[in-house]
């Protein structure tokens, strides 16, 4: 069978089976499956597939009809104009994380505090997952000391192979951590040997995109990310808040004076968010280009 007959043949399956976008969708999977890009496609549509090539595109596609995510499938993702590999251990990096790094930029590169360089700017990523914050901030900002937490030692994993194709090992420090357990000072054994410990109240920025979705809006997540994203990647707890209320009073004693806390909200939290924030200064809540509420920011006062 010819690239364009199987190519053609897969959307239409995919169609009858209602995954989304399913022209994108069989592209993907048959790029995949014969290692070419987007371009050779249209270049050789009338390449004969062999049969192994058309067994591996059949369960690809079989897969992606059982709501597999074509990520998990073909294991890469894009953010920031890097290669992700992703598995199932982690969140499948999105387009408006990207609002996150963007925020960070600015204001590492505005930097208020009216130092003469960005040289010793300390940052830490929250929950890096597959390190998309954290890898997309070392590759711009070379001069940063960047350290990512997880909690899950799987994730860890794909974050640490994403740092090392990127060739940013020796760029990011990777701690296996509750939030930011360890690197606060009220952590029973912070600085104690084998721990993160680093000196308290001693980043420029404390970023994160946390898990922030309640248990109670589970039916309007998509089916594909209940099924098959990891949970506590994506779900806080009853109220979505769960996570958050933690994170803000540890970034607190993690920031030093002036420090500034980002991170991703959803419309639905950005109220409590903001009454969350109440304390801070400089209180900010940045839409995304769909217009709803993604990422706030905010800065500690020099008293803490
Ligand atoms: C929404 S995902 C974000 C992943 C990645 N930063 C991104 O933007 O694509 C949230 C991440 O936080 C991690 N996480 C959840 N609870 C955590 C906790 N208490 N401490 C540290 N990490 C946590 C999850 O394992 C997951 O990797």
């Amino acid at each position: 069978m010819q690239l364009r007959q199987a190519l053609n043949a897969v959307v239409d399956r995919l169609t009858t089976a209602r995954v989304p976008s399913p022209r994108m969708n069989a592209e993907l999977l048959i790029m995949f499956t014969l290692g070419c890009d987007r371009a050779y496609l249209y270049a050789h549509p009338e390449r004969e597939l062999t049969a192994g090539e058309l067994q591996r595109y059949d369960e690809a596609r079989a897969r992606r009809a059982t709501g597999v995510p074509a990520q998990y499938i073909t294991g890469h993702q894009e953010f920031w104009g890097l290669d992700f590999i992703v598995s199932p251990a982690v969140l499948i990096p999105r387009p408006e994380t990207e609002h996150v790094v963007e925020a960070v930029l600015e204001l590492a590169k505005a930097d208020g505090r009216g130092r003469p360089s960005l040289h010793d700017l300390r940052i830490v990523d929250v929950g890096t997952g597959s390190g998309a914050i954290a890898l997309a901030l070392a590759k711009e900002l070379p001069s940063a000391e960047i350290h990512a937490t997880d909690i899950s030692p799987e994730a860890l994993e794909v974050a640490r192979a994403n740092a090392a194709r990127h060739e940013l090992t020796s760029r990011i420090e990777f701690h296996l951590a509750d939030l930011l357990g360890g690197f606060h000072p009220s952590a029973p054994n912070a600085g104690a040997p084998g721990t993160p410990g680093l000196p308290p109240a001693s980043f420029d920025i404390v970023v994160s995109n946390p898990p922030y979705v309640g248990d109670s809006e589970e039916e309007s997540v998509q089916l594909e990310v209940r099924k098959f994203e990891p949970r506590n990647a994506v779900f806080a707890g009853p109220t979505g808040l769960e996570v958050i209320e933690r994170l803000i009073p540890q970034a607190r004693e993690a920031l030093g004076p002036w420090g500034w806390l980002v991170f991703e909200i959803s419309g639905t939290i950005a109220d409590q968010v903001r009454s969350l924030l109440a304390s801070w200064n400089e209180v900010e809540i940045r839409n995304d280009l769909q217009g709803i509420a993604r990422v706030a920011i905010a800065r500690k006062t020099a008293r803490g």
